[in-house]
């Protein structure tokens, strides 16, 4: 199989990690098999960290906050350029967090993801950052006797927003690389939107691609602004920091739920009665409609006969032919421009 290119690029220069050797911000598996020496290897994902396990000699922590992770332990921290610029500071205070005094930090990236823009961030904390090599679309920077940092909390980088939406207001949790960081998406508004006039019929709910924890702690404000007894929303990511910021926000806001580290549903136990969902976007590329037929094909495996799930998604996306195929007849409840949100009924 393939790597991807900024693998490839670090294969190249595999001479370039020496000691005890930290990947960090893993994005496909595969390159384990090619690197020598054993180490320990950080994803923020949590399909890519189940993948990962079992390969000899390497360890493998989910997120920024992993209990495994320890102060000074590294001397080469090989650092992925993550897809958010915030997110690349917060993986670089991790790397100075885990880093030996005088260890090396190694920057892999793609040009157009933006790696030239980011070394000056490599450079803020790392001033003597050379560029190393340039191959396969993507840079290589090193830089040694970096500077290690005496502490590192996750929960130091946590933000808070005020989201507002039909007079319910709820304070949500941010981190790094979190989806729609410091607002509310305008999917998410338009399903919100929804459940004045369509209310749910049951109260406990399953909101897969959970993020921050929006859609559950707008909707127990919700319940209680309408003096409704409570829900129970339990919430699905594939993501870390999305887990962890989900986690937070329910606490916050006083939500019953579990927060679930997960890759889809695979190895998700229960059924629910209500699911819903702003899902991932590349669930439903245009052209790959097997991907979002097999998205929902799994959803209503965890849905109750005759339960309701409930999604929003772009316009353009094919999901009521889909929804209709998998789960049962479709409504379309609200679009907007780029929006739209279907209901549908899981056939008996
Ligand atoms: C469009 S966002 C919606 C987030 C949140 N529900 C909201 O409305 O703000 C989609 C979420 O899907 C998560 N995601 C992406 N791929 C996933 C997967 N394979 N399994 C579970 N969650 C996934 C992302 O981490 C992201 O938080």
């Amino acid at each position: 199989m393939s790597l991807p290119n900024s693998h490839e690029a670090l294969l190249r220069n595999r001479h370039l990690l020496q000691g005890r050797t930290a990947l960090l911000g893993l994005s496909a598996d595969g390159i384990l098999a090619h690197l020598p020496a054993g180490g320990m290897v950080m994803s923020e994902h949590a399909g890519i960290c189940a993948s990962l396990a079992g390969h000899d000699g390497w360890q493998v922590c989910f997120g920024y906050d992993d209990p495994a992770l320890a102060a000074g332990t590294f001397d080469t921290l090989l650092v992925f350029l993550p897809k958010a610029r915030a997110e690349l500071d917060l993986r670089l205070a991790l790397a100075r967090w885990l880093a030996v005094p005088g260890a090396r930090i190694v920057l892999v990236g793609e040009k157009k993801e933006g790696i030239a823009g980011a070394v000056k961030q490599l450079k803020a904390v790392a001033p003597s950052a050379t560029k190393i090599d340039s191959a396969r679309h993507c840079q290589v920077w090193c830089a040694d006797q970096i500077e290690s940092l005496p502490e590192f909390s996750l929960q130091q980088w946590m933000t808070w927003t005020r989201i507002d939406c039909r007079s319910v207001s709820v304070e949500v949790s941010g981190l790094p690389g979190i989806f729609s960081l410091g607002e509310l998406d305008e999917g998410t508004r338009l399903l919100l939107d929804t459940l004045d006039d369509n209310p749910l019929r049951s109260g406990s709910i399953l909101d897969f691609a959970c993020g921050a924890g929006t859609i559950g702690s707008w909707l127990h404000g919700w319940h209680e602004h309408k003096g409704q007894p409570p829900v129970q929303i339990d919430g699905i990511d594939v993501q870390s920091q999305a887990v962890v910021c989900a986690r937070a926000t329910y606490e916050r806001n006083g939500v019953s739920g579990r927060i679930l580290a997960s890759d889809g549903l695979k190895g998700v136990e229960g059924r629910w009665p209500v699911i819903l969902s702003n899902p991932p976007f590349h669930t439903g590329i245009r052209t790959d409609l097997s991907m979002t037929e097999l998205f929902l094909r799994d959803l209503v495996r965890h849905l109750e006969p005759g339960g309701e799930v409930r999604l929003v998604a772009n316009s353009f996306l094919p999901y009521e032919p889909l929804m209709k195929r998998c789960i049962g007849p479709v409504e379309r409840l609200r679009e907007d421009r780029r929006f739209t949100v279907y209901r549908a009924f899981r056939r008996s």
